[in-house]
């Protein structure tokens, strides 16, 4: 018998929380073939993190590879990999990671179901290029008979009292009443500083994010299994639903947020974001801040800035 409240250092399937701190290839060595439901991550983009070295882009993929081989024998025949992934950006180019992953996916037999467009509002601010505002998540799966439950992740439909208006069902609700299919492009906040999950960690996914994956793609008591495990994210995803989690953290300083994220959840208390909030809204919360002072005040500097521009580049 297991006991739900402990957190393991070594894989062993009779766990149920597993934080291993070292290189995720130790960790995946020691796990059963096909055993783990989902394996979720969000791996070093190779950009130069605090806990990350560049390398060449080449290397950088190698490494990958490494990663995702033992990730794909690791993961059950009904099981799913997801790989959430932005850009490297290489002297003001910019490559999107999940264009040169996919071939190492699918050269290991594995089919792709989505590219989920993560959309959200903050980062940082281009001057050469548009800001980048959002990544994605690529979802492979090892087979066709793959776990996909809609239903726990449907979200309100737009016109919920909308009705046929002929044929057989006439008058009745043309709808799905528990909601519709969330579609490809995910509206989630980033965690930036001052969402509530934000830690000291520079790059932590929202656990709404998280929490979308592991219930559509897994069942009760499956493994969840994150590779660059970070603060803990996906583990504190898995546990919020009944679902077994590990991962690998090769920072002791990681290691130790993710620890302290978990318990706080095991405990009740960890707060988050809750699955499906409508993102906030400024101007419907009547934010004075959403009104331009110069417009307020007759002052049209701005609109003047605009007429410049059109006079020096009058094609644009
Ligand atoms: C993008 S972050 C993941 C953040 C995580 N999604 C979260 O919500 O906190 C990638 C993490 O992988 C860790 N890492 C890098 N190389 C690793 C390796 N070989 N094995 C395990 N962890 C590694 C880094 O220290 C970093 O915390």
């Amino acid at each position: 018998m297991f006991n739900k409240w402990t957190i393991a250092e070594k894989f062993s399937r009779s766990e149920r929380i597993i934080i291993y701190q070292g290189d995720c290839l130790e960790l995946l060595s020691a796990i059963p073939d096909e055993s783990l439901q989902l394996i979720v991550t969000s791996p070093p983009y190779n950009i130069g993190k605090e806990y990350e070295k560049r390398l060449k882009l080449g290397n950088y993929l190698e490494q990958q590879a490494a990663v995702i081989r033992e990730c794909a024998r690791s993961l059950s025949p009904r099981g799913s990999i997801c790989w959430q992934v932005g850009n490297y950006v290489d002297n003001g180019s910019i490559i999107p990671l999940d264009t040169v992953l996919y071939p190492i996916f699918t050269s290991l037999g594995l089919k792709m179901r989505n590219r989920i467009i993560w959309h959200f509002e903050h980062g940082l601010h281009c001057s050469r290029r548009f800001s980048g505002r959002y990544e994605t998540i690529i979802w492979f799966t090892k087979s066709d008979n793959y776990v996909f439950n809609l239903d726990p992740v449907r979200v309100p439909q737009k016109y919920p009292g909308k009705k046929y208006f002929k044929g057989p069902k006439a008058g009745k609700y043309s709808c799905n009443p528990l909601g519709k299919n969330p579609g490809d492009l995910w509206i989630i906040p980033n965690v930036k500083s001052n969402h509530v999950e934000k830690t000291d960690h520079p790059c932590q996914f929202p656990v709404e994010l998280i929490e979308r994956l592991v219930l559509s793609m897994t069942c009760e008591d499956d493994w969840v299994f994150d590779p660059f495990l970070g603060t803990g994210t996906s583990i504190i995803s898995a546990i919020r639903h009944n679902r077994r989690g590990a991962g690998a953290e090769i920072l002791p300083q990681y290691i130790r947020l993710a620890g302290q994220r978990i318990e706080k959840e095991l405990a009740g208390i960890l707060r988050t974001r809750p699955m499906n909030r409508p993102v906030y809204d400024p101007r419907k919360a009547g934010n004075s801040l959403t009104v331009a002072p110069w417009v307020k005040a007759g002052n049209s500097d701005q609109p003047l800035l605009i007429k410049e521009k059109k006079r020096k580049y009058p094609g644009q």
